[in-house]
């Protein structure tokens, strides 16, 4: 009796340590056993610590890609064509993607680029003082990257998650400091 009733309080002492994690566990990434890729709020990254998408298996895409879809479309369109499938002016973003890294795209896109020589004179200006560009350079680099490598079809992602708080906060914080 004694002894099943301290089975019963060590079971009860192990689900609250259970419990315990799940809950400290929200605070830090989640790795994703198959890819590698880390979440955190909803956010995620490389096993290397850079931004990437998410697509779950019902085609739902994490908020940072779907937001990027939007601001690709209002920054980047008008040169790079829709969906990143490029233009006679400049070229297909879903292909540049496949060949970048982050830093490689971060280092364009805010001090532009030039080609010397070239033919045409065709200008990717420096947008690195664009909020409206900067504020959510990672999500256009996740939506490109998703566009590229991750199967993400054309158009906009008919599904996906909910904004996540730390993205309202990072925006916030983003446009004060401008
Ligand atoms: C005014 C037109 C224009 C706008 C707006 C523009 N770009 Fe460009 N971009 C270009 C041109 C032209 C090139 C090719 C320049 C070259 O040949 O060096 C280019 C090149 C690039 C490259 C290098 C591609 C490669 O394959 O090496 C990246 C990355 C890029 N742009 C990202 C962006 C992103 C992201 C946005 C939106 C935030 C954007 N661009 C907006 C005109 C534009």
């Amino acid at each position: 009796m004694r002894r099943a009733k301290s089975l019963l309080t060590l079971i009860g002492a192990l689900g609250m340590v259970a419990a315990l994690q799940a809950t400290a566990q929200t605070d830090k990434a989640q790795t994703d056993k198959q890819t590698g890729k880390k979440v955190k709020d909803g956010k995620w990254e490389t096993a290397d610590g850079f931004p990437t998408f998410n697509i779950a298996a019902d085609g739902t895409v994490d908020w940072y890609t779907y937001s990027g879809f939007r601001r690709y479309h209002s920054e980047c369109h008008v040169c790079h064509g829709p969906d990143g499938e490029g233009s006679t002016y400049a070229p297909a973003l879903v292909e540049s993607a496949k060949r970048l890294n982050y830093p490689e795209f971060l280092q364009i896109v805010a001090s532009g680029r030039q080609v010397v020589g070239a033919a045409q004179q065709n200008v990717m200006p420096a947008l690195g003082d664009n909020p409206n560009v900067m504020c959510y350079i990672d999500d256009i680099y996740v939506y490109l990257k998703a566009r590229a490598e991750g199967g993400l079809p054309r158009g906009r992602p008919p599904k996906r998650a909910d904004k996540p708080e730390a993205a309202d906060k990072y925006e916030k914080a983003c446009f004060g400091a401008k």
